[in-house]
């Protein structure tokens, strides 16, 4: 085993291929210090320990020189790598996870608006954060009214709320346009919640209102169904049972039959055949009051549906929690 032959083949060495097949030449099973190394029992007493200790210290600095010469390499080869030409006018590369698409809530916004435009309604956008007067007071929810219990809000050190729900919106529409008013405001809402697999702290609604000549409140059963069997693109199920909320009078649940078990009872509906999808009802006097608007000659009706929960429905999402979950697995489905 010629020690400066070793070292000079390895310095000759400029690719990482050709270094592997040497080291395995000497150092595979079969590599010539292996062969060497094993052979040392059987070599005459007295020269075993010299020759042993000879060829492992040989053996140790292979190794070694083969370590630093394939680091040597490849870093050499990573330099050469950046200094490549590199052609702008190339189309990119695709991502690994493929281009994004748009959330499922915004597509589903999207279709929403697109049914409700076709109804008449212009699309209102709510401020994110709104004062106490549109958010309850003018929905004749006056400061201290127990009703206030129904919304976990937050609010800002300024006094100042994250909305709570797009309701925050009605006095303006109804103050800022003149009947026939129709007009849904799709809008981000915020709760301080305890969050589980319903109840996120961010959510989204799309709240309706109309008001016109002689509306009564079968132009909103009309409305909610007319729009939901488009959205569901399905004949659907309906009832109306009694509710309470302090800005409509009557307050009304407009539930449907539950879409994925057909009225059967599964977990979605809580076994009872149907999901209740939208408070609403005729506004009420103090409502209307408060937006100047002259109830002898006007009447109307507005709704809040939860976006979220339509949009968990149509596709059988089960935990709310994944809508914002940034979890592209999910995501990449819609
Ligand atoms: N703002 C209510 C909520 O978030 C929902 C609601 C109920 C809106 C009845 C309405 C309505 O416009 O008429 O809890």
């Amino acid at each position: 085993m010629d020690r400066e032959e070793i070292f000079s083949q390895i310095q000759k060495t400029f690719q990482l291929e050709p270094l592997l097949r040497l080291q395995e030449e000497l150092l595979g099973k079969k590599g010539k210090l292996t062969q060497a190394l094993r052979k040392i029992p059987s070599l005459p007493p007295e020269e075993r320990a010299a020759e042993g200790q000879r060829l492992n210290l040989l053996k140790k600095e292979v190794q070694e020189a083969l370590a630093k010469k394939s680091q040597d390499l490849e870093n050499k080869s990573n330099q050469d790598q950046s200094l490549e030409y590199f052609d702008v006018t190339l189309p990119g590369k695709k991502p690994p996870i493929g281009t994004g698409t748009l959330h499922p809530i915004t597509q589903m916004r999207q279709k929403a608006e697109e049914i409700f435009q076709l109804m008449g309604f212009e699309i209102v956008e709510p401020r994110e954060v709104d004062d106490d007067y549109h958010v309850f007071e003018s929905l004749n929810i006056p400061p201290g009214h127990p009703a206030r219990d129904m919304w976990d809000t937050f609010w800002t050190e300024q006094g100042h709320i994250p909305i709570t729900h797009t309701s925050s919106m009605q006095n303006r529409v109804l103050t800022s346009r003149k009947p026939p008013i129709r007009a849904i405001i799709p809008g981000k809402c915020f709760r301080h919640e305890a969050t589980d697999s319903r109840h996120e702290h961010t959510f989204y609604q799309i709240e309706g209102v109309l008001v016109d000549k002689n509306i009564t409140l079968t132009d909103l059963i009309g409305t909610l169904v007319t729009f939901m069997e488009a959205f569901y693109e399905k004949k659907i199920r309906y009832k109306i049972q009694p509710s309470y909320f302090p800005f409509v009078e009557p307050g009304l649940e407009f539930l449907i039959e539950c879409v994925i078990c057909q009225g059967k009872g599964c977990s979605t509906c809580g076994r009872s055949g149907w999901l209740e999808l939208v408070p609403c009802g005729p506004i009420h006097p103090k409502v209307m009051e408060m937006a100047n608007l002259d109830q002898e000659k006007y009447s109307g009706f507005a709704w809040g549906l939860g976006l979220d929960r339509l949009v968990m429905i149509k596709y059988g999402i089960e935990d709310i929690r994944r809508f914002h979950s940034g979890d592209l697995r999910f995501l990449g489905q819609f």
